[in-house]
């Protein structure tokens, strides 16, 4: 089983009853548990953390690069302003999904700018919790296929 990290930023613990309109209604708990099962069936151990700290954010990426072979990670509303978690993205060498539940690019002006997005290897944004699905296909693409592009 090849282990990945998805990582959760601030506010999505609240997935369910924030903003269901833009978000769902499906809790970041049940998304993880979609997670951990396909991650099995595509050979994957998906370990999940969320966490509403930037540091933290920071630590679990840093202890990422010692463990895992790919990241899933929605840095929520960080995504448009850390510098700090672009340049720990640029530091560990491991491949960096970006994913993001609703369309960011069709919402607010000041979400169209991702600071991550440049030194991530993707993007899936806009498809609800579905996007964590995809993101993992692409984990898995990525990880585990022979050098094919
Ligand atoms: C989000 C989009 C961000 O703009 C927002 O701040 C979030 C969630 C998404 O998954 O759609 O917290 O990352």
């Amino acid at each position: 089983m090849v282990p990945i990290l998805v990582l959760h930023g601030p506010n999505l613990n609240l997935l369910g009853e924030r903003e269901p309109g833009v978000y769902g209604n499906v809790t970041m708990e049940e998304i993880n548990h979609r997670l951990v099962e396909k991650g099995v069936e595509l050979g994957l151990e998906v370990r999940c953390f969320q966490s509403n700290l930037e540091g933290e954010l920071i630590n679990l990426l840093q202890d990422a690069r010692l463990w895992a072979k790919g990241v899933l990670f929605n840095p929520g509303g960080y995504t448009h302003t850390s510098v700090a978690l672009r340049d720990a993205i640029s530091a560990i060498k491991i491949p960096v999904v970006e994913v993001h539940l609703s369309n960011v690019h069709a919402r607010e002006e000041f979400r169209r700018q991702s600071m991550i997005a440049p030194v991530c290897y993707g993007t899936l944004a806009g498809f609800g919790w579905r996007s964590y699905l995809l993101g993992l296909e692409a984990i898995r693409g990525i990880c585990c296929s022979d050098n094919e592009f």
